[in-house]
């Protein structure tokens, strides 16, 4: 295994100072996810891969879309980064990132500054890769953008089955649906601490064949905290792409707002702790990417 990790950028602090869109930090968590489950793949097959540098230009590569969301996002991108004094080896993720990087005279015709943002190194190619991986739209939506005969597509093409070949193979992806519940009792939310990774999340889980998101939200509340929980309305969506058993999986999350009605609060082997919390004590705490977007529904 040869895998090393560069020095840290606070990347939290980066994203919160250039203002990025809570939707353009989720995407950047799913490419993240992606990329480092390639990354360790193709660290495992004997080649050097910088964990850390990886994880770093997933997460700032689409900082420029705070400002536009058309093919300027990559200039743009890694000005913004370059003028926050981040190391130029991590500003370039938001330069090569789009399509399948682009060469100095396709990147003039677009209009953006005329210079090599091909991704070279094997961390840029696999944050490019991954940025394509998070949406299997993608591709097709590059298709008709830079044309099925463009260069610019050929070569996306290209760099897809050259990290294809390094990780051994395209990775197995999974779709669930899942049922969360903001579990409400005076004021205050339920959120319990998982054992690994160490943060905060709301009740849920995999609904399962044939079972109802509300059924699934009501065994849910009761298996992971003892609770019998009335469910209530459909607060909002939303998804997430993590790695699970070596596969890519893409949940997708119904979150219902819920009343504990009875039961004891007891915790499931899956998590560590449990406190009621109110809305605005619910943003300090470190939330799990999937359960971030509740605080936003509870706001509404
Ligand atoms: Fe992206």
């Amino acid at each position: 295994m040869s895998t090393r990790r560069s020095s840290a950028v606070d990347t939290a602090l980066v994203l919160r100072k250039l203002d990025v869109p809570e939707g353009v930090r989720l995407h950047s968590e799913n490419v993240k996810e992606i990329a480092l489950a390639v990354a360790r793949r193709v660290a495992a097959r004997g080649k050097r891969v910088d964990l850390g540098l990886v994880e770093a230009g997933a997460l700032l590569h689409d900082v420029g879309r705070a400002a536009t969301h058309g093919p300027a996002h990559c200039s743009k991108g890694a000005e913004m980064l370059r003028k926050e004094g981040v190391p130029e080896k991590v500003a370039r993720f938001a330069e090569t990132h789009f399509l399948g990087g682009l060469t100095a005279g396709e990147a003039g015709a677009l209009g953006l500054p005329s210079k090599d943002s091909i991704p070279h190194s094997i961390e840029e190619k696999i944050v490019c890769y991954a940025d394509k991986v998070s949406d299997s739209g993608k591709i097709l939506r590059m298709h008709g953008y830079a044309g099925g005969n463009s260069p610019a597509y050929k070569r996306i093409l290209k760099l897809m089955r050259e990290v294809e070949g390094m990780a051994g193979g395209k990775l197995e992806t999974v779709r669930d649906f899942d049922a969360m519940v903001a579990v409400e009792k005076g004021g205050k939310y339920l959120v319990l601490k998982r054992k690994s990774p160490k943060i905060w999340e709301f009740p849920g889980g995999a609904i399962e064949w044939g079972e109802s998101p509300q059924q699934a939200a009501r065994r849910e509340c009761e298996e992971e905290c003892g609770l019998k929980v009335a469910v209530g309305k459909v607060l909002g969506t939303t998804s997430a792409v993590y790695e699970k058993g070596g596969k890519l999986k893409h949940a997708v999350y119904i979150v219902f707002s819920g009343k504990a009605v009875g039961g004891k609060l007891r915790l499931s082997r899956e998590h560590t702790s449990a406190r009621w919390v109110g809305k605005k004590e619910l943003s300090s705490l470190s939330l799990g990417f999937n359960a971030r977007p509740v605080v936003d529904f509870l706001k509404k």
